[in-house]
């Protein structure tokens, strides 16, 4: 079978890079949610091994619901249309709620998510991103806990996709441009 790592240029983040950092942001969690229920929101699907890691590192109570919404379908650009694919079971009225994304890359998807649940009665909603690309920016999207500002390249792997492959990639990687042309 063919590694899948070969269609890599280069790795950006490993996999210890994001267990250290993810274990610096839970550290911060932890406090700022002492003594308060907190409700992680993943967003399927990109978001599976971020939410997998960070919930195993904290030491808070949390409960964790799921959410899908799409706006990449197939292709390498966001298109800014949001749908829901499946929304959360949760009711969200009084809770604090800390979504939880693999990636900020315009900022369309959060920043539409951000209104969305806020608009559902919590008493707090926050963000946690593995990733940000900063010159990819579309919306400005106030980030609580970001894991790593990375460069404006097609990346893919620990959850981030190029239609649906490279998700199980363990560290965070630029594709190589031969396989997405
Ligand atoms: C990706 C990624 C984020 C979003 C970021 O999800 O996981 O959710 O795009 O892009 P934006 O900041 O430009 O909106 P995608 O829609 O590809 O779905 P997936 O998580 O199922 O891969
Ligand atoms: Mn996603
Ligand atoms: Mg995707």
């Amino acid at each position: 079978p063919r590694d899948i790592e070969g269609d890599l240029t280069e790795i950006l983040i490993d996999e210890e890079q994001i267990r250290a950092r993810l274990a610096e942001l839970c550290r911060v969690i932890e406090k700022d949610y002492a003594g308060k229920d907190l409700l992680l929101v993943g967003v399927l699907k990109g978001a599976v091994m971020v939410m997998a890691d960070l919930a195993r590192e904290l030491v808070h109570p949390i409960t964790m619901d799921w959410m899908a919404v799409s706006s990449y379908g197939s292709g390498t650009q966001s298109s800014g249309v949001v749908r829901i694919l499946k929304d959360l079971d949760t009711d969200l009225h009084g809770r604090n709620v800390l979504i939880v994304e693999d990636i900020i890359d315009s900022g369309l998807t959060l920043s539409w998510l951000l209104a969305n649940l806020k608009s559902r009665g919590p008493e707090s909603v926050e963000i946690c991103a593995l990733l940000r690309k900063p010159a990819a920016a579309r919306v400005d999207i106030d980030v609580k806990y970001l894991g790593f500002d990375i460069p404006n390249q097609f990346v893919v792997g620990y959850g981030l996709d190029f239609d649906e492959r490279y998700r199980n990639l363990r560290s965070v990687g630029v594709l190589a441009p031969h396989i997405y042309a």
